[in-house]
């Protein structure tokens, strides 16, 4: 049986003020089948919206290249023509929760009527089952039919974002994808986001794409971390080894800004800045931030295969070119921590 979703050597670039920016730059990963979720982190603008945007294709006019292979249970999507893949795609198979959705519900719109909008726009469906629908899926995200009449002014951060997450599932997708979904709630209002995205996970079993850039959110409901630097993907794998055994000098680096992961040790702040993404760095794109680097940076690193199934872009990784250099962070002056 195919894989759920196979995304290989994805790439999109935009073109701005005459510059090229490869916002996604040979992305390639694999949801093998139902309940999987794969966390992509990273900083701010290291592409993981992009990579959101062309998998559920809607890109911007400046769009200059999109290619690469996404196929769904098997189907090569990117052959579809954009009339195709409205109909057959977007909602129906793969469904977007949109970075800051929240905060864009239309004001005059009743919630369970922007709920049954996609459905009323798509399906023959009647009003009336558009609102049942609706209903039951106000339920299905905690907040109860009775959410249906309100406007989203009569809503908390929370409240709104299940809606948003309701409106995602009109159509019962197999994948959705959701981007930094919690990032705007406090942490307990995350927390019960969270577990309604635990329970959505096991039953109906939707896979997701988790984008954050919270690595230990991530790695609370995700199977597999995607590390994303520079519109790459520097590391790849399943997140019960990532997080303990990273094997890219930039995931060890966002593992030691975190504080809870460290106990009792403060964090510490990730070195230096995301580099101009039109002007990208030659070699290792991460070279100039990096603690570890050496004479082999100056070469592009490849996706270095790992023997858990991911890989990671670091010369490290390849022991003929690491000479025995092993990937530890040097000890930082505690005075730098947070
Ligand atoms: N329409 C566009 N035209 C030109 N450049 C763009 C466009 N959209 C995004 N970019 C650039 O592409 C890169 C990736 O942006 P993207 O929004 O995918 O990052 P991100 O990882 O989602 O960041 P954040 O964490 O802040 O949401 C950034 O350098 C951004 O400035
Ligand atoms: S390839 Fe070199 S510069 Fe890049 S992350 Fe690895 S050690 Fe650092
Ligand atoms: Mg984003």
């Amino acid at each position: 049986m195919p894989p759920l979703l196979a995304v290989t050597d994805l790439r999109l670039a935009y073109r701005a003020e005459g510059r090229t920016i490869p916002a996604v730059d040979g992305v390639s990963f694999t949801i093998k089948g139902k309940g999987e979720a794969l966390g992509v982190v990273g900083e701010s603008g290291s592409g993981k919206s992009s990579l959101a945007n062309a998998l559920i294709r809607l890109l911007p006019k400046n769009s200059a290249e999109f290619s690469g292979s996404i196929r769904l249970d098997g189907q090569e999507l990117t052959v579809l023509s954009d009339e195709q893949f409205r109909r057959q795609i977007r909602w129906r198979r793969i469904a977007m929760v949109f970075q800051g959705a929240m905060n864009v519900l239309n004001p005059v719109l009743r919630i369970g009527d922007q709920i049954a909008e996609p459905m009323l726009l798509d399906r023959a469906i009647s009003k009336r089952a558009g609102r049942a629908r609706a209903e039951e899926l106000l339920e299905r995200v905690g907040l109860g039919a009775a959410f249906a009449g309100r406007y989203p002014h009569e809503l908390s951060g929370g409240q709104k974002q299940r809606a948003v997450i309701a409106t995602a599932l009109a159509l019962s997708p197999d994948l959705l994808i959701l981007d930094e979904p919690t990032s705007a709630l406090d942490v307990s209002v995350q927390a019960q986001i969270m577990d309604l995205l635990k329970g959505l996970k096991a039953d109906p079993g939707i896979s997701m794409i988790f984008i954050t850039h919270d690595i230990a959110l991530a790695s609370d409901i995700c199977d597999t971390i995607a590390v994303a630097y520079a519109g790459e993907h520097v590391e790849l794998g399943p997140a019960e080894r990532v997080l303990p055994a990273p094997r890219h000098p930039y995931t060890a680096l966002l593992l030691e800004s975190l504080p809870r992961l460290r106990g009792e040790t403060p964090p510490l702040p990730m070195p230096g800045s995301p580099p101009d993404p039109a002007a990208l760095p030659h070699g290792c794109r991460f070279h100039p931030r990096c603690p570890l680097r050496f004479e082999a940076c100056d070469d592009h690193p490849p996706a270095i295969p790992l023997a858990d199934g991911g890989n990671a872009r670091c010369w490290l990784n390849d022991p003929a070119v690491a000479d025995g250099r092993q990937l530890v962070l040097p000890a930082r002056d505690t005075a730098a921590r947070a």
